[in-house]
């Protein structure tokens, strides 16, 4: 669990504490009470039918975002890349039945329907802080399952050092790829190791509900200790990797968006700080607040690169 100092944070972000580990503690023992039931029936999607999940490990104790500014500016390319547009336009993406292949350093590859990667991997709700690289914050209930989790049932070899992720490519509907402003499709990727880690979470649902078309659906990645643009959506292939992935950024502005894109405000983009950041939802008026290294999350992931001179490896 990210626990903050009081100094770190602002008076008006710090959570009821009680109310937060009360809701926790009724989340346990209903876990214990009803095990078995608490899984969602993922056969039948209702609304509000993530709501029952348990909050996993690491969740920031920060106020969460409201729902309608996470669910209503999104960052999303392959549709528009005005935010209010994009919104809209994903709207019209058929996320069902959905298929994901996996393949190269991998004893299990294949085309696997979603519907069976879910039944798989039991969901848990996850508060982190997601922040863009255009130097604003959030604080978001996502709902998925912790990536390493899933992965490991597809065996990768011991050639596998990183893994790469890549969207749909399907220009009728994802209208802005018929432009060039991103080399598509769009591709992510993580070291193994950073992949594994519990923190990276494949996501399918937020807010106790499922995941919008804007935000992603079917499935998408949140890598809450890094920008914003690793967490990439609407996932069809994931592929293991003996070679470092070029990913979708890199491609398009190698000097400005590197591989490891940990947050990190020691090192500015080329074009401006990132030193500083706007909360989601707050007015124009609130002080922005400053940046923490690795979003807040050093302590459980700042071993995963020791030795390394973040500065080049940005
Ligand atoms: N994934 C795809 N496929 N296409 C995109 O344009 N934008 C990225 C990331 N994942 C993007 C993507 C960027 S720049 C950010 S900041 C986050 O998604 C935004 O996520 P949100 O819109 O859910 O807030």
């Amino acid at each position: 669990m990210l626990i903050k100092t009081k100094s770190d944070v602002l008076s008006s972000e710090i959570t009821d504490r009680a109310v937060f580990e009360a809701r926790r503690e009724f989340i346990k023992s209903a876990t214990v009470l009803s095990a078995g039931l608490m899984m969602p029936d993922l056969g039948q999607a209702e609304p509000g039918k993530y709501k029952e999940v348990p909050i996993g490990p690491y969740s920031a104790t920060l106020p969460v975002t409201a729902r309608e500014d996470v669910a209503g500016y999104t960052n999303y390319y392959e549709f528009s890349t005005n935010k209010q547009d994009s919104t809209a336009l994903a709207k019209g993406l058929k996320t069902s039945p959905w298929n994901v292949e996996i393949s190269g350093e991998v004893e299990k590859p294949g085309v696997y329907q979603l519907e069976d990667i879910l039944k798989d991997n039991p969901l848990q709700e996850r508060i982190y802080r997601f922040r863009c690289v255009e130097a604003w914050s959030m604080v978001v209930p996502w709902i998925g399952f912790p990536l390493g989790e899933m992965l490991k049932r597809f065996k990768p070899t011991s050639k596998a050092r990183f893994v790469e992720f890549t969207t749909l490519f399907n220009p009728d509907v994802m209208v802005g790829q018929r432009s060039s402003v991103l080399a598509w499709p769009y591709v992510e990727g993580l070291r193994m190791d950073e992949a594994m880690h519990p923190l990276a979470l494949m996501v399918t649902g937020m807010y106790g509900d499922e995941l919008p078309n804007q935000n992603g659906a079917p499935l998408r990645l949140i890598v809450p200790w890094k920008y914003g643009f690793k967490s990439i959506k609407a996932i069809v292939k994931i592929r293991f990797s003996e070679t470092m992935p070029e990913t979708a950024w890199y491609k398009s502005a190698p000097s400005e968006y590197g591989f490891y894109a940990n947050v990190n405000p020691e090192v500015p983009h080329p074009r401006w700080s990132q030193s500083r950041e706007r909360v989601l939802g707050s007015s124009i008026f609130t002080p922005k607040r400053t940046t923490e290294k690795f979003n807040g999350y050093g302590e459980q992931v700042a071993s995963l690169y020791s030795g390394m001179d973040l500065s080049k490896y940005f």
